[in-house]
């Protein structure tokens, strides 16, 4: 059974002095649960800070919102995937629908990130996901295997087992709108059919597909629930920690019992 993997993306917000408050509510709420593997993904300024703040846990990771592909050059304004793992990051979030939409990110370049993210023993967590009018117009599987055709060219079933792909519909991303549990199975099927085409069946069920979009405490069980939905990428609701906590005990399959 792949175990639910669920993370937190601050996106710019959180300073090193709120993100050592988060932590520390954070733990406090999850206690020991341990059947969720959970990823503080904060801005490169705090990741030092969160690192230090987890040292004790075995089970939060630390994840980065974005890096450059080189291991070192000249390219104001870029992190290299070297300097992650000096970091102690261990999860890079690839392709998010902001870096698409407003830094000019293509599949190619994302392609390119996520090959580096291997060599460095990083594992990407892939985003992709349509716009409204893609949906409305028919073109959201069209749209989903061109993404991940063109993000994961040339990633070997190996390093497939190590990535994660994050379903994020576009229209769903800070909205409020959060997609059905039905449309989002359909989406996560769907992708998990194509990275079957493109590896094996034991890859394809290895992979963890998380759903994001308007993720909160009270629609977070049931897009779980569905069987091809790994985890959750949550945006909005990752910046309390109480809330966040939430998602993850409703991750946790003996959560309640
Ligand atoms: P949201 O963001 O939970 O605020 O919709 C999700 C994301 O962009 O990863």
């Amino acid at each position: 059974m792949r175990k639910k993997i669920i993370a937190a993306n601050w996106k710019m917000h959180m300073t090193q002095s709120e993100s050592e408050a988060f932590i520390t509510t954070f733990l406090r709420e999850i206690g020991d649960l341990d059947e969720v593997e959970i990823v503080i993904v904060p801005p490169f300024t705090a990741i030092p800070k969160v690192t230090e703040l987890l040292t004790q846990t075995q089970n939060i990771k630390v994840g980065a919102q974005n890096m450059h592909w080189e291991r070192s050059g000249a390219f104001t304004g870029e992190i290299s995937p070297a300097m992650l793992r000096e970091l102690f990051v261990r999860y890079v979030v690839l392709g998010h629908s902001e870096r698409r939409a407003l830094f000019g990110e293509t599949d190619e370049i994302v392609n390119r990130k996520v090959r580096a993210a291997h060599v460095e023993q990083l594992r990407p967590i892939v985003c992709v996901g349509e716009t409204l009018e893609q949906r409305e117009k028919g073109n959201v599987e069209k749209i989903l295997a061109r993404q991940l055709r063109g993000s994961l060219a040339d990633v070997e079933a190996k390093e497939l087992h190590e990535t994660v792909i994050a379903y994020e519909p576009i229209w769903a991303i800070g909205t409020g709108k959060t997609a059905s549990s039905g449309q989002a199975q359909e989406a996560h099927a769907f992708i998990r059919q194509t990275l079957r085409e493109m590896s094996d069946d034991a890859t394809a069920e290895k992979i963890r597909i998380q759903y994001g979009g308007s993720v909160k405490p009270d629609n977070a069980r049931e897009l779980m629930s569905q069987p091809d939905i790994d985890g959750a990428l949550v945006g909005g609701a990752s910046l309390d920690p109480r809330s966040f906590a939430q998602i993850v005990q409703a991750g946790a399959p003996n959560e309640g019992l």
